[in-house]
């Protein structure tokens, strides 16, 4: 059997399923991954910009950072894609465990998904340093100042996980109950590089794990079936 008719059979079969995603789900929306050929991590910029995504280079060279967030990062332009719309009619139909991302785009929440648990917090969700005052993207990415800054005076900091800082504890346990309860797991668009997201498939106790990744990653021989393709074409044959 073709390993699109396997995972199609899979799913049907399946009712908790958890998909573990990173940023290889959003780059048919146009939004660079971090360590593909073209990836973020490969280009060449002032500082390594796997420097420039830490706790204290945002501490200490926060205008440079900034300068690279918003030409960088923003992409409250981009669309869901054919990935986020398939997840949620799973959702829709009652199949869907969560979703589990590492991405920190939103796209899950431009097609109302609503079981997104988001590792590595998320671009729309920004606050002041100093006072704690929520800010929207919006005002962030349109900011004229070199640095964001809150009515008060403070530095505002988008609520997105850097290298240095610790994943939410509340989201880690959420994260791993779905992983524990779940009856397929699909690992999708991640190099499965990053700690501790990375240690979260551990947790697994179903039969298959399906994996469905470009390029091939350290953790493939973990996959029962493993699909090297783009996700888009993947979900355009599973639908014919
Ligand atoms: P990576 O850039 O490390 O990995 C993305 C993977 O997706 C690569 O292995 C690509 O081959 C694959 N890929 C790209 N486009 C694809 C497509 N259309 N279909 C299928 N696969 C595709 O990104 P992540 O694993 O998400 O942290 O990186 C993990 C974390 O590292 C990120 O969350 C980020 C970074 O530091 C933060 O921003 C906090």
């Amino acid at each position: 059997m073709d390993t699109i008719k396997q995972l199609k059979r899979l799913i049907e079969c399946s009712h908790k399923i958890v998909f573990f995603e990173g940023a290889g789900v959003s780059t048919e929306s146009g939004i660079q991954d971090f360590r593909s050929q073209d990836g973020l991590y490969r280009m060449q910029y002032q500082y390594p910009p796997e420097q420039i995504l830490s706790h204290s280079f945002f501490m200490k060279n926060t205008k440079a950072f900034y300068q690279f967030y918003k030409e960088k990062m923003n992409c409250t332009n981009a669309s869901p894609n054919i990935y986020h719309i398939y997840l949620k009619e799973l959702e829709m139909q009652g199949k869907l465990g969560a979703i589990i991302t590492q991405n920190i785009d939103g796209l899950h929440d431009k097609v109302k998904n609503q079981k997104v648990l988001e590792l590595h917090g998320s671009i729309y969700r920004n606050h002041c340093l100093k006072c704690g005052k929520g800010y929207t993207a919006e005002i962030v990415f349109s900011s004229r100042e070199e640095i964001p800054k809150c009515d008060c005076g403070g530095i505002i900091k988008p609520d997105v996980v850097l290298y240095e800082e610790m994943l939410d504890e509340e989201v880690i346990e959420q994260a791993i109950q779905k992983i524990v309860e779940a009856d397929l797991l699909i690992v999708v668009g991640t190099s499965l590089k990053v700690y501790p997201a990375k240690s979260f498939i551990q947790y697994y106790r179903g039969k298959e794990l399906v994996m469905i990744n470009l390029e091939s990653t350290d953790c493939d021989s973990l996959a029962t079936l493993m699909i090297h393709e783009k996700i888009g074409d993947v979900l355009k044959q599973l639908k014919k």
